[in-house]
């Protein structure tokens, strides 16, 4: 028997655990699992390939629509290729984080990018969605939306581990990124009307990804 179609939006700034706790619920649920955060930042690193310039809009989304993306949906091994570059590494690097929400704040962008997670999306049938907009844009239908928070100070501290870089400075460069994703016209980082907000501060994985079960349990989902 297939399991049944079902989405689960995870939304939330970085740093606030997205990325590992969607990966565990998806593996738990035996679903897939779409890094939309990923899909942004492989159009960002074709744009910085390209050469053009970031402040010009209809460029970047030139780039963006003419970009061959393929998004790897295994909780397991997710993976990014852009124009048949596998390009894991390079996106998680500072040239592609610096330049990200730019990219990510192009309306054009937003819309094919929108479009295709929802292909994806309805190509999976059951699904946990990572990013910014799952819950209010991409999938405002989904069976439960989640928003993850956790204080500046743990999101610092999480992000700076897994980069190995510098706490101060990417306390300062998370700030700035969340303000851009904010702050910017189309579709801003929002928690959904409907979205159950949970702070992960000082809370391990298996504690988030329980708390989600059990909510997913209480809609008859398993
Ligand atoms: O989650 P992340 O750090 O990989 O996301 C990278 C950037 O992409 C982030 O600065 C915000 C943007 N983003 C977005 O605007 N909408 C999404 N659904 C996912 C990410």
């Amino acid at each position: 028997t297939r399991a049944p179609r079902c989405v689960v939006a995870v939304d939330g700034p970085s740093g606030s655990g997205k990325s590992t706790v969607s990966r565990r619920l998806a593996r738990a649920l035996d679903a897939r699992y779409l890094d939309t955060g990923a899909m942004y930042r492989g159009v960002t690193w074709a744009v910085l390939r390209s050469g053009v310039a970031l402040a010009d809009a209809a460029a970047v989304a030139k780039v963006a629509e003419a970009a061959r993306l393929e998004s790897g949906t295994d909780p397991d091994a997710p993976t990014m290729t852009v124009d048949g570059v596998a390009v894991d590494a390079p996106i998680r690097g500072p040239e592609v984080t610096a330049a990200v929400s730019a990219v990510a704040a192009v309306p054009a962008v937003r819309r094919l990018l929108v479009a295709r997670q929802r292909d994806l999306i309805a190509a999976a049938g059951r699904v946990v969605v990572e990013g910014r907009d799952i819950g209010t844009v991409v999938a405002p239908d989904a069976a439960l939306k989640v928003y993850l928070t956790a204080s500046p100070a743990e999101r610092a501290r999480r992000r700076s581990a897994e980069d190995a870089a510098d706490e101060a400075a990417t306390a300062a460069d998370l700030a700035r990124r969340d303000t851009a994703d904010s702050t910017r016209a189309a579709d801003p980082l929002q928690q959904a009307a409907d979205a159950v907000v949970l702070d992960t501060t000082g809370l391990g994985i298996d504690e988030v990804v329980a708390e989600l079960r059990a909510l997913l349990a209480a809609r008859g989902i398993r």
